[in-house]
């Protein structure tokens, strides 16, 4: 069907029948961070144009190539707008949040996690959107490798919560600001053999920042990137300290992991640990989870000296894994009660009585359609309703009317007095909790 205005490339639309798989996914994630002690932050989906190129780097692809700006109608009085850009990702806006409201001189380790969308221009292809939605989480203050030990720690947790066995940890350290000048010096000289064959941005970022060439998209540039120095070997002592400490907690936590000297990641601010989470299982994009320390951020933004880490999760990624692997999702709850009515009077004494239930918290429809009682029994069968009551004229007269299990068939008499409440509860206890032995 042609809309004004299709969906804009590289997004999606998730639908009612769809939604309750995000629901688990991200109830899942809630509760998890929760049981290590994070707190949900929210913050602006966009900020100042310089937050972002300050952390994820001005020569990254991100900041290079993806961002998309955001650009007021009208500049407010005259002035020059506001040079704004839609969050690529969520750990500067988090780090922006916590050092602006104080929560790094409160309290630390300061933990915190979040759920949002974030926007990226890049080529759409499956598992990889334009606009697309992260589960973060992000904590400050502690530069032990514990830390980093209880971050992948809980990031496999919820992993094996959503039932994704198969996916692997890949780890690796890129070191300090001291051992990657040495690393630096060491890259110049190997892609300075092969500036002839590097694009027009790697030939760039050979001065500025050669760590970048590692992860450029384009295939000749990868082609060379694969004999490269690897950081590892350049690492100082207490960087090389800090990565066995960490190996040495994730064996102790039985967290299987392999070590991987190429992981460099897509954004500057990243300090020793980085790590990956990938599953083979939906193609080419298949890192599920990215993440590591970036001890230098916060003082870069503003804030006091303070080390940090976290990780993110692409929650389109992680569904299309669960999907993939046949993990169970939260099914949607079903309707408890659908009370079909004949006349008005019995509509509107419908709409009274599925109040009443609601305010218990009771998943209750009735007709607001003005349907004859086919139809009105064929939408209830649809929608799954566990009970349905028919009301016309009779039943009112009555003061009761039959309440039916759609499942059994069976039928039982209810009040539609005082005592409607406590004889549909006692009804609907008794189907969820009735002997799975009585239907065979
Ligand atoms: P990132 O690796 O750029 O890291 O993104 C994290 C995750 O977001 C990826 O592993 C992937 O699952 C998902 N993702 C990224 N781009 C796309 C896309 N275009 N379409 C679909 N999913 C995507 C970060 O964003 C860091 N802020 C993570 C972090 C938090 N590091 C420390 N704290």
């Amino acid at each position: 069907m042609s809309v004004i205005a299709n969906r804009p490339k590289g997004t999606q639309d998730v639908l009612p029948a769809d939604v309750y798989k995000w629901q688990t996914v991200e109830r899942c994630a809630a509760g998890t961070a929760e049981c290590f002690g994070f707190k949900e932050i929210r913050f602006p989906t966009f900020e100042n144009t310089a937050l972002f190129k300050r952390s994820v780097g001005d020569t990254t692809d991100v900041v290079q190539k993806e961002m998309y700006g955001v650009t007021a109608k009208s500049p407010a009085n005259g002035k020059d707008p506001d040079d704004l850009t839609l969050r690529p990702e969520g750990t500067a806006g988090a780090a922006r949040a916590a050092i602006e409201n104080g929560l790094l001189k409160e309290v630390l380790p300061q933990k915190v996690y979040y759920m949002i969308s974030c926007f990226r221009h890049e080529r759409p292809q499956a598992g990889r959107l334009r606009e697309f939605h992260q589960f973060g989480a992000e904590m400050y203050g502690s530069g032990d490798a514990s830390a980093d030990a209880e971050v992948i720690a809980m990031a496999k947790s919820l992993l094996d919560r959503l039932g994704l066995t198969n996916v692997e940890l890949f780890i690796n350290s890129i070191g300090c600001p001291e051992c990657r000048a040495e690393y630096h010096k060491a890259l110049k000289e190997y892609f300075g053999k092969h500036k002839d064959e590097l694009c027009p941005t790697c030939l760039d970022r050979l001065d500025r920042n050669p760590m970048r060439i590692l992860d450029c998209k384009s295939p000749i540039c990868q082609g060379i990137a694969k004999d490269a120095p690897v950081i590892l070997d350049f690492l100082c002592d207490e960087c090389s300290a800090h990565f066995e400490k960490l190996k040495a907690s994730l064996t102790d936590m039985d967290i299987e992991f392999s070590i991987d000297p190429k992981i460099v990641r897509g954004l500057d601010y990243y300090t020793k640990t980085v790590f990956e989470f990938i599953t083979k299982d939906i193609g080419a994009q298949g890192t599920v989870c990215g993440g590591g320390r970036y001890d230098g951020l916060i003082e870069q933004l503003g804030g006091d000296p303070l080390p940090a880490l976290g990780f993110a999760m692409g929650l389109e990624r992680i569904i299309m894994t669960m999907e993939n692997a046949g993990s169970e999702f939260v099914p949607a709850r079903k309707c408890d009660l659908y009370i079909a009515s004949m006349g008005e009077a019995a509509q509107r004494r419908a709409a009274v009585l599925a109040n009443k239930l609601r305010a218990e918290g009771y998943f209750v429809e009735f007709d607001t359609m003005g349907r004859g009682l086919k139809p009105q029994m064929k939408y209830a069968n649809k929608i799954g309703a566990t009970f349905t009551m028919v009301l016309g004229d009779n039943e009112l007269d009555a003061g009761k009317a039959k309440l039916k299990n759609m499942e059994s068939g069976e039928q039982t008499d209810i009040s539609l007095g005082d005592s409607f409440i406590d004889e549909f509860s006692n009804d609907l206890i008794a189907e969820m909790f009735k002997d799975p032995l009585d239907s065979i």
